[in-house]
């Protein structure tokens, strides 16, 4: 059927796509959007459905986009309309292609601000703005930034332009380097963050409130939440980790790498978290349900108080930034291959004009913190509408036509001889997890949510 090489390159190894995937998934989802909503959710409730939801549904639904990727070897639009030709499908199924070229655009236009922020924050650290900071001190800063719009587009910009250029090179040259080193080092640094929280922020506080289920904290669409950012987190229900699967070498065993890859993304979670809520529990002025400043608002004031915490705190937001470059790089990637494939265009050209494209749509979440703050619909800010729309509507949707597709659809060879098995222990639980669980979970939570909040 399809080529056993995709024209757009091939990992080296299977190291290198299991550093891409993980660069993918571990990024500003880890950082600072798990802390926060878990913060706004109430916490332990939440952190358990999150969690199920990696494993029940994330794991799967990964393993599905990685085996659709590597079956077509092509972007994930045309790779859909392979398959679905092989198997005799519906062509109805390459919505799943198109939907995840727009939800791509949309995520990254807002990533590329928040990732602004990250990177402005190297160098507020680096020139000791959080010298002996406080509560109050790393809030006002925080917020005297989102109240400069041009302050922050620039930032944007700076960040954009970094992103299109690792995405121009290529994905095996631009990306290889950036997720070797750098992805190593941010886990250190970040299990460093945690002693450090260990030591002076109230651990114990923390502990009780990531860790222990109270299910009246959590609503159904707290669920939706948390499952939402099952996806977000993962990179799945938009064809990103598609796009990756169709560079990954033929022998390389499916399932083992995707649990590698789910798991290095939940520890990485994970620890943020225990860096981030002891100090939030420790210092005056600053409570959990913070929202999107949270990480900014909190580690800055532990970098503040330590012996040379200026520069570790400039090298830790360097190294957000980074973590952030490689998720960003993979929003993109479905619909330059796309393009690329249909116009034969040069990836380059590609990339620039889908930077520019989201760098405008970027704009509207840039404002949506100062002059547009009151601009809303459905009580919604720009930026909030553009993020509900993205993960807890698009992401879900596109992981369940996934789930399907695969689960129902798909030529059952075709399944097998991805994943190296078509029985016994191993194919039960895969085909329990992507034709039933799956599909069954997302469902579940799309429908309660709807009831409750209409009931
Ligand atoms: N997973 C990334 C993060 O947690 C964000 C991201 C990159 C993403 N690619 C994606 C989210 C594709 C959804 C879909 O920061």
């Amino acid at each position: 059927m399809a080529d056993d090489v995709s024209r757009h390159g091939m990992w080296s190894s299977r190291l290198l796509f299991v550093l891409a995937a993980t660069g993918s998934a571990v990024g500003l989802g880890n950082i600072w959007k798990f802390p926060y909503i878990t913060g706004e959710n109430g916490g332990g409730a939440f952190v358990l459905v999150y969690l199920i939801c990696i494993a029940a549904i994330g794991i799967p639904v990964m393993m599905a986009e990685v085996l659709l990727g590597r079956a077509g070897r092509q972007s994930p639009i045309n790779t859909l309309r392979t398959l679905v030709k092989d198997t005799g499908a519906s062509s109805f199924w390459t919505v799943i292609g198109w939907m995840g070229v727009l939800a791509g655009f949309l995520i990254l236009s807002y990533y590329a601000v928040i990732a602004g922020w990250a990177v402005s924050y190297i160098f507020r650290l680096a020139g000791g703005a959080f010298a002996g900071a406080d509560g109050a001190v790393s809030t006002a800063i925080f917020g005297d930034f989102m109240a400069s719009p041009w302050e922050v587009l620039l930032w944007h910009t700076v960040f954009m332009i970094a992103t299109i250029f690792i995405v121009a090179r290529g994905v095996v040259r631009g990306l290889q380097v950036a997720v070797r080193w750098l992805m190593p080092i941010l886990l250190v640094l970040l299990l460093g963050l945690v002693g450090y929280a260990a030591i002076y922020g109230d651990f114990a506080r923390a502990l009780e409130f990531l860790f222990t289920f109270d299910a009246s904290k959590l609503s159904w669409s707290g669920t939706l939440t948390a499952m939402g950012h099952a996806f977000f987190t993962l990179s799945l229900g938009m064809g990103a980790i598609m796009a990756y699967g169709a560079y990954l070498q033929s022998n390389t065993s499916i399932s083992s790498t995707v649990i590698t890859i789910g798991t290095l993304d939940t520890a990485v979670a994970l620890a943020a978290g225990l860096a981030i809520f002891p100090i939030v529990f420790a210092v005056e002025g600053l409570v959990p349900g913070e929202g999107v400043g949270l990480m900014f608002q909190t580690l800055p004031i532990a970098f503040g108080n330590l012996p040379g915490g200026s520069i570790l705190g400039a090298l830790f937001f360097i190294l957000v930034s980074f973590a952030a470059i490689t998720s960003a790089i993979s929003l993109t990637e479905p619909a330059l291959t796309y393009l690329v494939e249909q116009y034969n265009a040069k990836r380059w050209r590609v990339a620039i004009s889908l930077g520019v494209f989201c760098w405008l749509l970027g704009i509207g979440t840039v404002l949506s913190f100062n002059t547009w703050s009151d601009a809303k619909l459905f009580g919604l800010t720009f930026f909030e509408v553009v993020d509900y729309l993205s993960y807890k509507v698009m992401l879900p949707l596109g992981g369940l036509l996934i789930a399907v597709f695969v689960g129902w659809v798909l030529a059952r060879r075709t399944v097998v001889s991805q994943l190296g098995y078509g029985d016994g222990k191993k194919w039960s639980l895969w085909e329990t997890g992507i034709a039933f669980v799956a599909p069954a979970g997302i469902v579940i939570v799309f429908v309660y949510t709807i009831v409750q909040s209409f009931g």
